[in-house]
């Protein structure tokens, strides 16, 4: 077992949301009890629309301060913002435009940039807010079925990569270019949450569980100080 990433396991992937949006507000409570401000950098893909919707509830809106909470992303595929695959757009439809956060606490990563030179932009726009050295409060993250979190695919550059902050990068079909937070500055984060549900993200929690395929970037994104919350459903557990 990885002693830098806690599992924790759950029957359903609503029990898994339900945890997740615990966890994400104790950090926000946290944050803004410490510092003033929550800094999230939120995941993309499918698995964490359950958190996102469940953290637009009223009720459990109310228990997150919105007016002093940044948002960031921990990827996004190169497309433009009102498109199915925007990671953007999934966030805003299922949270962001149901809570009052501050247009300018929200740092969206143009889909639709030229994605060097967007890379540059947003590594730029994240030293303004955190400075050089400042943690991401919390980052949230999925996991592929091939080890990849965020846009780290293993064995590529992006993953590769231990200066940048932010870069671009090829992705598999139908995202072909993606633009990615690196593993330096995921790992310089608080908290760190994977979300894994579904019998075919089985072969990530035996990976870990075993120690096998150490070049899977998702078993390096845990914190420089801390361990990475794995929560994950029976499905993906076995
Ligand atoms: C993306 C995500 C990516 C995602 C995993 C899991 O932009 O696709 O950042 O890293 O978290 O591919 O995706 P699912 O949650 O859809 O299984």
């Amino acid at each position: 077992m990885n002693k830098s990433i806690e599992l924790r396991q759950f029957a359903t992937p609503d029990d898994v949301a339900a945890a997740a949006t615990d966890r994400i507000a104790q950090a926000a409570a946290e944050a803004i009890a410490t510092r003033n401000r929550f800094v999230w950098a939120l995941a993309g893909g499918q698995t964490p629309e359950k958190v996102y919707e469940r953290l637009a509830e009223p009720s459990v809106a109310a228990t997150i301060d919105w007016t002093k909470t940044f948002i960031l992303w921990g990827d996004e595929r190169c497309v433009p913002p009102d498109d199915p695959g925007s990671n953007f757009r999934m966030a805003t439809e299922a949270l962001l435009r149901h809570v009052s956060i501050p247009t300018d606490h929200v740092l969206r990563i143009l889909g639709e940039a030229p994605p060097a030179q967007e890379a540059a932009r947003y590594e730029h726009q994240l030293r303004k807010l955190l400075g050089d050295e400042a943690p991401i409060d919390l980052t949230l993250l999925g996991a592929g079925t091939d080890g990849h979190t965020a846009s780290l695919f293993p064995g590529s550059a992006a993953a590769a990569e231990r200066d940048r902050w932010v870069v671009d990068t090829p992705g598999p079909k139908p995202y072909r270019q993606r633009i990615t937070l690196t593993l330096p500055r995921i790992r310089n984060s608080r908290h760190i949450i994977v979300l894994l549900t579904g019998v075919e993200k089985r072969p990530i929690v035996a990976g870990m569980m075993e120690q096998t395929h150490a070049d899977w970037p998702v078993l390096a994104a845990c914190p420089n100080k801390g361990t990475a919350l794995w929560l994950a459903d029976q499905a993906a557990v076995g």
